[in-house]
């Protein structure tokens, strides 16, 4: 597996390609869930390149930017054992030279659920990724679901920006107890590791009483609020939207899709599923 360093070592990589590239972008600190994308691009793809990259234009001032797990050995066997052939690892300077001024914005969709408390979050996702897409120029793109407001503004902004490729998003990966893989579950200590579970819990409790038959919004989510409130420290947000383009609804009538995010000591944490689907 090579790792390539610069933006040139990139695109004399990629010219070498006469198959498919699959790609999966990450910000390091990797885990199963990132595993299961390098394993499915493998499978579908000619080479699989991963990047790795801290991207500060996602991050708020506020945020973890400085502390996020920086772990890139550990990383480097990850992508290897998973069948990567090369994983690039630029730096900041590199993405986002001095006088840099162009973003990518997807409107709408990025106002709601962690748009809305993290303001900024997904032009720095969506500038970074339209990067990384230029660069790696896939054929497919792999992202996970518990990103799943992500996943969502991603596979928006290749389809309306005509990105010749096509934007993949695979199941959430969980802990045996059930917690969502994260980079960020490493923050947690033990008190915390298992008051997060109740971000899971909350979800698991609205599938029962969708499963049960209740369809009404504001009663499911009182459902999940009843089991994550006593739990986190403080819940960013608790919703239930049209899965398609995270409308309000009153009752879920096709697929919706039930999203949360809390904090637990001072990690956000995000879980969701879907209903209906
Ligand atoms: O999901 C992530 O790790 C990041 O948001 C991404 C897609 C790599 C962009 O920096």
């Amino acid at each position: 597996m090579l790792t390539l360093t610069s933006i040139d070592a990139l695109r004399q990589w990629r010219t070498r390609q006469t198959g498919s590239v699959g790609f999966v972008p990450t910000m390091g600190a990797l885990h199963d869930g990132h595993a299961s994308l390098i394993r499915r691009s493998a499978v579908e793809n000619t080479a699989t390149l991963v990047s790795i990259f801290v991207n500060p234009a996602q991050f708020g001032p506020n945020e973890d930017l400085d502390k996020y797990p920086r772990t890139l050995e550990a990383d480097l066997r990850l992508c290897a054992a998973a069948g990567a052939q090369a994983v690039f690892t630029p730096d900041t300077a590199m993405m986002y030279p001095p006088g840099f001024a162009t973003w990518v914005t997807v409107e709408g969709l990025t106002d709601k659920l962690c748009g809305r408390s993290r303001p900024g979050h997904f032009r720095g996702v969506t500038t970074v990724v339209t990067k990384l897409f230029n660069l790696a120029q896939p054929a497919r793109a792999y992202f996970g679901q518990k990103d799943a407001q992500q996943a969502l503004v991603l596979t928006r902004m290749a389809r309306e920006l005509n990105m010749p490729l096509e934007v993949i998003t695979c199941p959430t990966v969980r802990e045996p107890d059930g917690l969502a893989m994260s980079s960020r579950n490493r923050y947690l200590d033990a008190d915390q590791r298992r008051r997060a579970l109740a971000l899971v819990r909350s979800l698991r409790a609205i599938e029962a009483a969708f499963a049960a038959g209740t369809r009404d919004v504001p009663t499911l989510r009182q459902t999940g609020l009843d089991v994550l409130t006593p739990e986190v420290d403080r819940v960013d947000y608790l919703e239930i939207l049209d899965a398609g383009d995270l409308s309000e609804i009153a009752v879920v009538q096709g697929k919706a899709l039930c999203a949360v995010a809390a904090f637990v000591g001072t990690t956000r944490l995000i879980d969701n599923v879907l209903l209906g689907a």
